[in-house]
């Protein structure tokens, strides 16, 4: 049985203390749900999010770490840094980091295998942009991403590792894909990983979706039998709409 993860990712939204009022306003009004609820944060509000979030609920991490372990390495962070704030989760491979930042499969499989060193969980994420899916290539160039992403990575357990399938077509543009659409390419992963690993893998892992997750289209979207919860952009900004997305958990 695989719990809902409703993980936000905040992007390069919201200051420490605007985050700090954020996370108490959530504790207070938090709903009963099935899901397990995670803030994705930027580098500044971790210490905000250790001290309103350690011992509660809700789990939290950061949107990206530096391959390498410590060094000259002006700018970067480093995943002892993300330990020592107490990170559960932290998302690596984003399509913005992708396009913008140039990122590799093969820096991303780095990233990977810094974070598991340290026990921290990879939210990877994976998904074609729209040219690939309307040449009916979207399921071969997702797999081949993560095939890429996780090249040499030694992973033992299920819940060591999150995959986030967000078609970059759909992020921040409004335009999800349908419920049945994200189910077919959910299914393809798990079956990768049942090649790669093993059946009781491919079974225990979880596979976000992401791609203008609202709470309109999240439980249609979340009671799909291969989608394991949502990697929420834009929602989940407001307390009120994260809210919503939790309650959406079948
Ligand atoms: O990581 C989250 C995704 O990029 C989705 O963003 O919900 O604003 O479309 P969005």
């Amino acid at each position: 049985m695989r719990k809902t993860l409703v993980a936000g990712n905040w992007k390069m939204y919201k200051t420490p203390s605007e985050a700090r009022a954020w996370f108490k306003e959530l504790l207070e009004r938090y709903p009963t749900t099935p899901a397990e609820a995670a803030l994705m944060v930027s580098f500044p509000s971790l210490p905000a999010a250790q001290e309103t979030l350690s011992d509660t609920v809700v789990a939290y991490g950061a949107q990206d770490v530096s391959a390498h372990v410590e060094g000259a390495y002006t700018g970067e962070v480093s995943v002892r840094m993300l330990a020592d704030v107490g990170c559960k989760y932290t998302v690596i491979g984003h399509s913005e980091r992708r396009s913008y930042h140039r990122e590799s499969d093969a820096l991303v499989a780095e990233k990977a295998r810094r974070l598991l060193e340290h026990g921290i969980i990879p939210i990877l994420c994976v998904g074609e942009p729209l040219e690939v899916r309307e040449a009916g290539g979207a399921v071969e160039y997702t797999l081949s991403q993560l095939e890429g992403s996780l090249e040499g990575v030694e992973i033992e357990e299920h819940d060591q590792l999150v995959i986030a399938y967000e078609p970059v077509w759909a992020i921040g543009t409004g335009r999800t894909a349908t419920p049945e659409d994200a189910e077919a390419m959910h299914r393809e992963i798990r079956a990768w990983f049942a090649r790669r690993f093993d059946l009781a893998f491919a079974n225990g892992v979880r596979i976000l979706y992401g791609g203008s997750v609202k709470p309109d289209n999240a439980a249609a979207l979340f009671a799909q039998p291969n989608i394991d919860g949502g990697l929420v952009g834009g929602a989940s900004l407001q307390v009120e709409s994260f809210i919503a997305l939790l309650q959406a958990a079948p």
